[in-house]
């Protein structure tokens, strides 16, 4: 394949070629007819097919096909599962390759920086390994069906404010931590065969344009083998992009951008390899397409049962005091608000599905179940109207509960722009109040794809976090309320109290040229941990409607090095009298003080399907990766001998077992020793220690006990040797009488003990 594919560029004119780098129209890749070049076509994603076949646009503004809408990401990610996440793929492959679609454009895995960013609800977490592990899962799916992901937006695209202009300001190791680790995680295992890029700049650079990124990282350290396609309109400088490893231009650029690519080729500006190179990139991922083969069909209908059982499992059960849920067989439910009989199940933009038909809480609850419906608001904005709040409190007051579906409207959260405040419309927080006041038994619906502040969280038994859980979120939420399923879905990001308290509160969304990620690693629940803060709801929390408990958990190996695997397993019992499922959570925390680090993070889960006193064993494998931060001096992860906690958790802030382990590095930082060398650095290298213990006896011996009373308030000989031990080598020449010459040797002699 690669010979003819090379075949097939040696056949092509400068013309053609340069048109290749291009779309032929909003939604096709040109084809060169006398060649069999097809005009390939790509589609939105990422939760469901937004295939256009009038006029494109990359809004969502024109008509699509009428498909399916499955939960989006924010909504896949609380499944914590990635046989969900593949299966989504799997079908969305199947219904791209039905529709002549060649790749469908997702899915998008940008980190949750601020709960404020309008396209969350596209994104899948704040935490990079969890968001690399479902993208792969989805990416796989997808092309298992012979038709291409597009993982995107690569990168740092975490906000929608100025997206196209505004430099992200990351430090090396914040972006190699969390902003590309999703992206490293999919690209390795996954294998995607293209990679979207994003329309922001990082550090002063258009990712359009940098080399760093779309070749040295994306294809030397990960082995990317496709090829890069800007998203739509990306396109700064077209020779520079494509110098840099940039492909494809999306969309059509009505030929201006390829008549400066034949140009620069004929002046010598560009070398030819490297337009030959892109080509040859681009043919090979038609050809894959072209040359596979797939579904010729779909059945709408049995997508929509599979969006349903999606939803059901995605959904997260945020808050279940006294039991007050499922609701089982109970007479008189009020259902309160719009979004009951107009579920709030997708977002705006690019990723809009049209949605063929959408099963809402009523449609789904009336006739099985006796429930009586009151608007209470609209779900499409903030006006409160007191006729409708009272009806909806009246019949609140009449039943035995009330469930309130409340939300957020759609223009609150879209692509395009970002959330001014993480608030629930006022009208809606009044009624749930109101509600609340008068029925004790008020639980509350949520739809939303991101954090909202929940002012009155202490004042309703029950939360059930349902996001934008796409066409079947109505029955799936009727399914859980009332106890036909079991809801198993977890946060795949902290619900802070107050937006002020998110990390990247102070930088957010910067000052409109750029915008500056202080916060660094520190972004979500590793900031809310390492602050000890509190907040609404932790990362990883969700309940069911029976409990588990944990038990054994060990790592297969105490002392181990850091090229060799370690397994920990534990049990987990359901302890409950009704089946379900736990999501266990494995993190891993840096006791070596080595380096700033989070508290724990990330870096296995599973999720486990349990019937009423049964148990099964969770088993993770960690690698070198799992232990290891981005040291951006020596342009690698690394990471340090020494103690590391395992701890298997429920959530983030429900850790219920912990065990830890010895890890040994195999390839050290080197230590060299120089003149500003600290003491206590010093001392704690092995080879070093004795040597150095007799050194500071010797020069720094204990002082004698002070005369005077006030000499010896003024400094204790605990607190001298505390204060000598921070001092440098050099101390030696400026305090202890060293010659340049006795401290040039003691420093050889140093580094020749280590060697
Ligand atoms: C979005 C992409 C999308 C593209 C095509 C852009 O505005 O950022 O996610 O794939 O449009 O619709």
């Amino acid at each position: 394949m690669k010979r003819s594919i090379e075949q097939l560029v040696a056949q092509m004119t400068l013309e053609e070629k340069a048109g290749m780098c291009s779309g032929g129209d909003f939604w096709h890749l040109k084809g060169v007819e006398r060649l069999g070049i097809p005009a390939v076509m790509v589609s939105d994603g990422p939760h469901g097919l937004r295939k256009q076949e009038q006029e494109g646009d990359h809004l969502g503004v024109n008509d699509s096909i009428r498909a399916v809408c499955f939960p989006t990401a924010c909504a896949t990610a609380a499944s914590f599962d990635t046989g969900l996440l593949e299966t989504l793929g799997r079908v969305l492959g199947a219904e791209c390759r039905a529709q002549g679609v060649g790749v469908l454009l997702g899915p998008a895995l940008n980190i949750k920086r601020s709960p404020l960013c309008g396209r969350n609800f596209e994104y899948f977490s704040e935490d990079p390994y969890l968001a690399g592990q479902l993208a792969a899962a989805q990416i796989k799916g997808i092309q298992s069906q012979g038709v291409g992901a597009s993982p995107k937006h690569f990168a740092a695209n975490n906000q929608e404010y100025h997206r196209l202009t505004c430099s992200a300001q990351i430090d090396p190791r914040t972006l190699r931590e969390i902003y590309l680790a999703p992206f490293e995680a999919a690209v390795k295992a996954a294998r995607p065969w293209t990679v979207m890029c994003s329309y922001n700049k990082i550090n002063g650079e258009q990712v359009s344009e940098s080399k760093a990124l779309l070749t040295d990282i994306l294809r030397g350290e990960w082995g990317f083998d496709g090829y890069v396609m800007s998203d739509w309109g990306a396109v700064n400088d077209r020779v520079k992009g494509l110098c840099a490893g940039l492909d494809l231009e999306m969309p059509a650029s009505g030929g201006s951008t390829d008549r400066q690519i034949a140009a620069a080729v004929r002046e010598g500006r560009l070398p030819e390899a490297v337009l030959d190179r892109a080509v040859g990139r681009i043919l090979d991922v038609i050809f894959r397409y072209a040359d596979g083969q797939g579904a010729a069909e779909f059945d709408l209908q049995a997508h929509h049962e599979l969006a349903v059982r999606m939803a059901r499992e995605c959904a997260v059960l945020l808050k279940n005091e006294g039991g007050v849920l499922p609701l089982g067989q109970r007479t008189r439910v009020a259902f309160v608000g719009e979004f009951a009989q107009k579920p709030r199940f997708q977002g705006g933009g690019s990723s809009h599905i049209n949605a063929f038909r959408a099963e809402s809480a009523w449609e789904a609850a009336r006739g099985r179940y006796e429930v009586q419906y009151a608007r209470g608001f609209s779900a499409g904005g903030d006006e409160a109207d007191e006729a409708l709040m009272r009806e909806a409190v009246e019949l609140a007051a009449g039943c035995w509960a009330a469930v309130v579906f409340a939300g957020l409207p759609d223009s609150f959260e879209c692509e395009g722009y970002d959330r001014s405040h993480m608030r629930l419309p006022g009208c809606q927080n009044e009624l749930i109040r109101r509600v609340a006041a008068v029925q004790p038994n008020t639980v509350v619906v949520l739809h939303n794809g991101s954090p909202v502040e929940l002012p009155w969280a202490d004042e309703v038994p029950a939360i059930l976090e349902l996001y934008l859980a796409g066409q079947g979120a109505g029955r799936a939420a009727v399914e859980l309320l009332f106890g036909e399923a079991n809801p198993c879905g977890k946060l795949a990001e902290t619900f802070p109290l107050r937006v002020q308290d998110n990390p990247s509160y102070l930088n957010f969304p910067g000052n409109g040229d750029t915008v500056e990620y202080r916060e660094g690693v520190f972004v979500g629940y590793r900031y809310y941990d390492k602050k000890e803060a509190p907040v609404r709801f932790a990362f990883g929390h969700g309940l069911s409607y029976t409990s588990f408990a944990y038990s054994g958990l060990r790592a297969d190996k105490t002392a181990v090095r850091d090229d060799e695997p370690v397994t920990v397993r534990l049990e987990v019992t359901n302890t409950g009298a009704r089946a379900g499922k736990e999501i266990v959570q494995l993190y891993v925390a840096d006791c070596t003080g080595a380096e700033v680090r989070p508290e724990k993070e990330l870096k296995g889960f599973v999720k486990l399907e349990l019937e009423p006193g049964e148990t099964k064993t969770a088993e993770f494998v960690l690698d070198r990766r799992s232990f290891a931060w981005y040291d951006p001096q020596r342009g690698s992860w690394t990471c340090a001998s020494g103690r590391y906690g395992l701890l298997a958790g429920a959530s983030s802030r429900d850790i219920r077992q912990r065990v830890e382990i010895e890890l040994t590095c195999t390839d050290p930082k080197p230590y060299v020793v120089d003149a500003n060398s600290r003491y206590d650095d010093l001392l704690a290298q092995p080879a070093l220690r004795e040597f150095m213990l007799r050194l500071l006896e010797k020069e720094y011996p204990p002082a004698p006990p002070a005369e005077s009373g006030a000499a010896r308030a003024a400094i204790t000989p605990e607190m001298q040797q505390r204060m000598d031990r921070e001092a440098p080598l050099r101390s030696l020449r400026s305090f202890k009488g060293y010659t340049q010459e006795q401290l040039d040797g003691l420093i050889a002699r140093l580094n020749a003990m280590l060697r």
